[in-house]
């Protein structure tokens, strides 16, 4: 694969990430507790029935100075001990407004480092989901893990406890980039771990970053060769985000120079080129999965969803429910944030209130939105006559909603990153790196915005 460099230079603008619709900073925080025990409520009625929880353990040994994420670095074991006391209530706070007979379809389980939890908590806290919801059959049950931490006993500590997914966070093999990225190594060998976990039925993650410091051509080449040869289930390959002046550590990184955009995006070919001759299937912006991993299957049928946690089948799909600081619960009508100061957390769910910090509660015509940018941004076609069968509106109507305007797609059929089949619209492989692109001329918000968003690259 290789981008056209004016391509890149041309869709190389302040675009929304599009990992939610509204996206986050159209959230605010004028809104009363009662709304929000409303919307929980009202979910109970709303489609999909299943519930996905989402975990956030915002604890860490030490910074990695790329770090995007909520995280806290800490040892103190009590600190650690009383956070988990308070996930345990904010579950009994949440279940008091979800309906029984609801099934969960998934647990997510992210960071922060989780597996830095003592295995105790960790199982505590999973004895507790099992004691007090029902599953449904093979729920996915994830965790994220540093591998920096990860033995075979905490593994198994792990799958005792009922995880079916582990993510590792490998970032890049080369022992420089880890060095520039103040990152340890795993202390098991990947492809130990990896063949250990497989022996045991659980899935395997790995997640890459590319766009550090010290990355060349080369160095990551060798980096997915290596990735592609122990064989994971799935791969996630994120491109480095810097946004300094939220997260000062990502400052040290700017010493060591960072590559520019087009060379970030040459390295992400790499990844693309190399594990799909690997046999990896290439799913949305960053995802790789084998064939015959269910995400290949569902993205083949075109019925591929997705979340915060990431992509998702139409069997796990659940309603999310999020637990912890800075966690947001995505459900149909709703988006809840929880804010992400320690203190106010724990203070809130000790009176018994939800920790929520900032909501988006969205009308009818943002939940169609929604679907068009999720349609495209997952299984890469948009069918007019299903979205309008699924909102019992006509396509008349679906298209008056999500602005759409024939002549903004005409460049993209001519550079061949889209293709029309009858009406529908397919974004094509080499049109995936714009994407994002192609969805915001869906979204009506943006015509009369005063809101920023980081480039597209
Ligand atoms: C929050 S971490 C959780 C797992 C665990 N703490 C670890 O580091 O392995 C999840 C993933 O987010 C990605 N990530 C973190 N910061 C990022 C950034 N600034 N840009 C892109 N990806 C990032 C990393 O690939 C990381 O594995
Ligand atoms: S990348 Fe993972 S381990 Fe490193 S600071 Fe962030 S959350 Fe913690």
């Amino acid at each position: 694969m290789k981008t056209p460099t004016e391509l890149l230079n041309k869709y190389n603008v302040p675009i929304p990430r599009y990992t939610s619709y509204p996206p986050a900073n159209f959230f605010t925080d004028q809104f009363e507790e009662k709304d929000c025990i409303e919307a929980l409520k009202q979910s109970n009625d709303d489609d999909p029935q299943n519930i996905s929880f989402y975990l956030h353990i915002p604890f860490c040994s030490k910074l990695c100075f790329y770090c995007g994420c909520n995280t806290h670095i800490s040892k103190d074991e009590d600190l650690i001990k009383e956070y988990v006391n308070t996930i345990k209530k904010e579950l009994f706070i949440l279940k008091s407004n979800l309906d029984p007979n609801r099934k969960v379809s998934q647990i997510h389980w992210g960071g922060g480092t989780p597996n830095y939890l003592p295995l105790q908590h960790v199982q505590e806290i999973m004895s507790l989901f099992h004691e007090h919801f029902t599953f449904i059959n093979n729920p996915e049950i994830a965790i994220e893990c540093h591998p920096g931490h990860l033995t075979f006993e905490y593994a198994e500590g792990l799958i005792e406890a009922g995880f079916n997914r582990l993510s590792l966070g490998i970032q890049d093999f080369e022992e420089d980039v880890l060095k520039a990225i103040n990152r340890d190594p795993a202390i098991i060998p990947v492809k130990e771990m990896r063949d250990y976990l497989k022996s045991r039925n659980i899935s395997v993650n790995l997640d890459f970053i590319y766009g550090l410091p010290l990355q060349t051509k080369d160095s990551f080449r060798e980096t997915m060769i290596q990735a592609a040869l122990i064989q994971p289930d799935r791969l996630v390959t994120f491109s480095y985000a810097h946004v300094p002046w939220f997260k000062k550590a990502q400052l040290q990184l700017e010493k060591l120079g960072l590559p520019n955009a087009e060379e970030k995006v040459r390295l992400f070919e790499i990844a693309y080129d190399v594990l799909g001759q690997a046999g990896y299937k290439s799913i949305g912006l960053d995802h790789f999965a084998k064939e015959n991993d269910e995400l290949s299957i569902a993205l083949n049928n075109r019925s591929l969803h997705r979340n915060f946690q990431g992509y998702c089948t139409r069997e796990t799909t659940g309603q999310v429910y999020a637990l912890g600081v800075s966690g947001i619960s995505q459900l149909e009508g709703a988006y809840l944030q929880s804010t992400k100061d320690l203190n106010i957390y724990k203070q809130a769910i000790h009176n018994g209130k939800i920790p929520i910090e900032k909501v988006h509660f969205l009308t009818k015509e943002e939940k169609i939105t929604r679907d068009i940018i999720n349609q495209l941004m997952c299984n890469q076609y948009l069918d007019w006559n299903q979205l309008a069968l699924k909102h019992k509106v006509s396509v008349y109507d679906i298209k008056k909603i999500s602005a759409f305007e024939p002549q903004l797609l005409a460049a993209f059929e001519e550079e061949g990153s889209i293709k029309f089949v009858n009406e529908n619209i397919l974004i094509t492989e080499s049109g995936k790196f714009f994407m994002r692109n192609i969805a915001a001329l869906f979204d009506p918000k943006l015509k009369n915005t005063d809101k920023n968003f980081s480039k597209a690259l």
